[in-house]
């Protein structure tokens, strides 16, 4: 037995605009300094019901820890909202999912949030994720990563009622990111579609997600880049990288992944770069046991990036978009990365990315797939 779950998704130009349309009375918004500083804030809060009071907690720090949210829980139930909005990339939208838990249910601990315990969340409110980045999927995700106090390891809380009454998502909050960011988002959520279409879970819901999410971005990924203003291209790019989560969310992501954390646990270099520097290898790899997969893929990408295999039509799409295929183009030291190769094979052997990917690794095989981005 098989289920598909999503959000209610609002999308396109003004969607922000529904947040009018709605009934709640006192709302209370989790997200981060970046955000307040560029403007979204300012831009949410005109959209919110006139007759509506709210509350901020803007100070949500990059991979939040279990502390970082019990630290702001206590000031959101003092407010005791009838929503919360998550507003913000990954890290913002999965506290705002750990805080609506932890609001909702004083008495849980958060690592029960599991797919195994019935949570009874949505007696007092509602949770919508509205993502200010084109990348994660969280806002369609019913998995939150919180960091260990040390930020060594990440843990996964995972349960179908933490996914989004609605995930919005408007262009213009993403029309003045940066080429940079719009760039490391966007291949992380190239690299979400790839292990989605071709892991061990993937099935028919999750491959029609991820190849419409694989069309969309590398198809206006490089318009962005070149006229950052051209809204048409950012909703392509922005609503593809929420489909590529919702391919992701309803099957499993793969071995780029498992290798990406570990790389993301030694080096701080944000999480898209590091999957996908890894992603033509693994893709590779894999090839002999996810052929028809990687096929499809490949014939949804721009004509010119069709090169017989999808581990070649990656790198050339890479190469040009200015996404890192080396080590020494994310600026890692090579005997620094050396000295830890025994380490970020264990820590990738951890991640359940290994299991779910179309070919298992080996050790060895694993110390191969790493030395190979030197
Ligand atoms: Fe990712």
């Amino acid at each position: 037995m098989w289920f598909f779950r999503s959000p209610s998704v609002v999308f396109g130009e003004d969607a922000l605009s529904f947040l009018n349309t709605l009934d709640f009375r006192k709302i209370a918004i989790i997200t981060d300094e970046n955000i307040k500083k560029a403007g979204l804030l300012d831009m949410l809060r005109k959209d919110l019901p006139e007759e509506s009071e709210s509350m901020v907690v803007s100070d949500i720090p990059e991979e939040p820890t279990l502390s970082d949210i019990k630290e702001r829980v206590a000031a959101v139930r003092e407010f005791a909202p009838d929503l919360v909005i998550g507003l913000g990339g990954g890290s913002s939208m999965d506290a705002a999912k750990s805080i609506f838990t932890l609001y909702e249910r004083p008495d849980l601990d958060i690592y029960d949030i599991t797919p195994m315990v019935k949570l009874n969340l949505r007696n007092k409110s509602r949770l919508i994720l509205i993502p200010t980045t084109s990348g994660t999927g969280s806002e369609c995700t019913w998995a939150a990563v919180l960091s260990d106090e040390d930020h060594t390891r990440k843990n996964e809380l995972a349960s179908p009622e933490i996914i989004a009454d609605y995930a919005i998502l408007d262009p213009a909050l993403v029309r003045k990111l940066p080429g940079g960011i719009s760039r490391n988002t966007a291949v992380d959520a190239i690299t979400h579609a790839v292990e989605a279409r071709s892991n061990q879970w993937r099935n028919y819901y999750s491959d029609i997600f991820a190849e419409k999410a694989m069309e969309l971005i590398t198809r206006s990924l490089p318009v962005v880049l070149k006229d950052p203003d051209n809204l048409a291209a950012r909703e392509e790019v922005h609503v593809g990288a929420s489909m590529a989560g919702t391919a992701f969310s309803n099957s499993q992501i793969g071995l780029a992944h498992a290798m990406g954390h570990s790389l993301g646990a030694h080096f701080r270099i944000p999480h898209g770069i590091t999957v996908a520097l890894y992603l033509p290898q693994v893709v590779e790899f894999s090839e002999t046991e996810a052929k028809d997969s990687y096929h499809a893929l490949m014939m949804k990408m721009p004509e010119k990036y069709r090169k017989g295999n999808l581990a070649d039509s990656l790198r050339e799409f890479f190469r040009d978009v200015g996404q890192p295929l080396n080590i020494k183009d994310c600026n890692i030291d090579e005997s620094e990365y050396r000295e830890n190769m025994e380490s970020l094979i264990s820590l990738a052997e951890e991640s359940t990315g290994g299991v779910t990917n179309p070919r298992e690794a080996s050790s060895s095989q694993l110390k191969i797939l790493f030395e190979n981005v030197i």
